[in-house]
């Protein structure tokens, strides 16, 4: 019997070779449709690619203020067993980077420019990246561009609805769970997030409320009612975060003093030690973890169906093409079957 951590594994490698699948014209992107990633929703700078780097226990997102996020990162947590971690691009296939802070940070950044060319501008053609490490929990995640209220210098006009909408194209799947994430020192009556996660999960079902920058809030008030749900009430409770500052990223504060930190604040906190236990960003990685496993587990019978449909196609076309042996486009048709094979023979135990 397979454990939950290596089906969620085989959703990851799936996915993966659905997004290659789809890449070449194939039937496999309503496969990628059907599985749970994790997209972070909120204000320019509010803290969603600080969060989704504490998640991924790594630094290696270009972070700071401003519209540093400016096309959307699909990012693949694998979680291996020993050896040292890397990572790979989708448009970079077999280069492996190891250098998380320098080398991988700086082909995001050269990756985001090459389509949008060093202006302010966004784009909606995501970057794709694995990172398999043994210290990772499994999960997909989207790191997207910050919603904004106006277009600054050097952007149009349309950027505000631009970036609404491409935000919403990921949270609107059902499948999309959105860690809706709002800074601690603005009203949380105030929040995009929580606004665009009503609209679009009115039950809030796959909504996760994030407060970032607790310490940052004035002397003498603190975000209790939030945080125990008494001000919005959602179906997952909430979770507040302290995140590296400024002044910590340019001082190189590395990933796990800031985690020690994080977790030093909210014991040490008079207003938050009874709650230490149920805040923080590793506790925030297991709740998301957790939940991402029963969404999986509930899904089990439409990805079957799904899978053997892709199987059916994926072997009339080989049958089309004559099953050529090694050649490219018939290689990987036979990976991605021998993967559909494999994910279902894993669920079909599931399902006993
Ligand atoms: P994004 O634009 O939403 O992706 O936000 P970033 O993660 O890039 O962070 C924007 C800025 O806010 C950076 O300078 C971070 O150091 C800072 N920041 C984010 N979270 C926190 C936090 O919890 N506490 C403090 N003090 N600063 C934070
Ligand atoms: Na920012
Ligand atoms: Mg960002």
């Amino acid at each position: 019997m397979a454990t939950m951590e290596s089906l969620i594994g085989l959703v990851n490698r799936i996915q993966m070779a659905c997004t290659v699948l789809g890449d070449h014209g194939g039937e496999g992107m309503s496969l990628w449709e059907a599985l749970p990633t994790v997209a972070v929703v909120g204000g320019q700078s509010c803290g969603k690619s600080s969060v989704l780097e504490s998640i991924v226990g790594r630094d290696f997102l270009p972070r700071g203020s401003g519209i540093v996020t400016r096309r959307p990162l699909v990012l693949q947590l694998h979680k291996i067993e020993r050896g040292t971690e890397y990572a790979e691009f989708l448009h970079a296939p077999r280069k492996k980077f190891t250098d998380f802070a320098a080398a991988l940070r700086k082909e995001i950044e050269d990756e985001t420019e090459r389509l949008t060319r060093k202006s302010k501008a966004i784009s909606n053609r995501p970057i794709h990246l694995c990172i398999y490490s043994p210290n990772v929990v499994n999960l997909t995640l989207i790191d997207l561009p910050g919603l904004t209220k106006v277009a600054v210098e050097g952007q149009p006009d349309s950027i505000v609805e631009d970036i609404e909408m491409m935000v919403r194209s990921y949270v609107d799947k059902p499948n999309c769970i959105i860690l809706a994430i709002s800074p601690a020192n603005q009203d949380i009556a105030t929040s995009d997030a929580i606004k665009l996660a009503r609209e679009v999960d009115p039950s809030g079902d796959r909504t996760f409320g994030v407060v970032t920058k607790l310490d940052l809030m004035d002397a003498g008030t603190n975000c209790l009612d939030v945080l125990e749900g008494r001000s919005y009430k959602l179906q997952h409770p909430w979770v507040g975060i302290v995140n590296r500052s400024q002044a910590d990223i340019n001082k190189n504060v590395d990933m796990m003093a800031a985690r020690r930190k994080e977790q030093e604040y909210f014991e040490s906190s008079p207003d938050y030690g009874h709650l230490a236990h149920k805040m923080g960003s590793v506790y925030l990685a297991k709740l998301l973890s957790r939940h991402l496993e029963s969404v999986i587990r509930q899904k089990i019978p439409s990805i079957v169906a799904l899978i053997n449909r892709n199987i059916d196609e994926i072997n009339a076309e080989l049958d089309r093409i004559g099953r050529p042996i090694g050649v490219d486009g018939g290689a990987q048709l036979y990976t991605i079957l021998e993967m559909c094979r494999a994910f279902d023979r894993v669920f079909k135990e599931h399902l006993d």
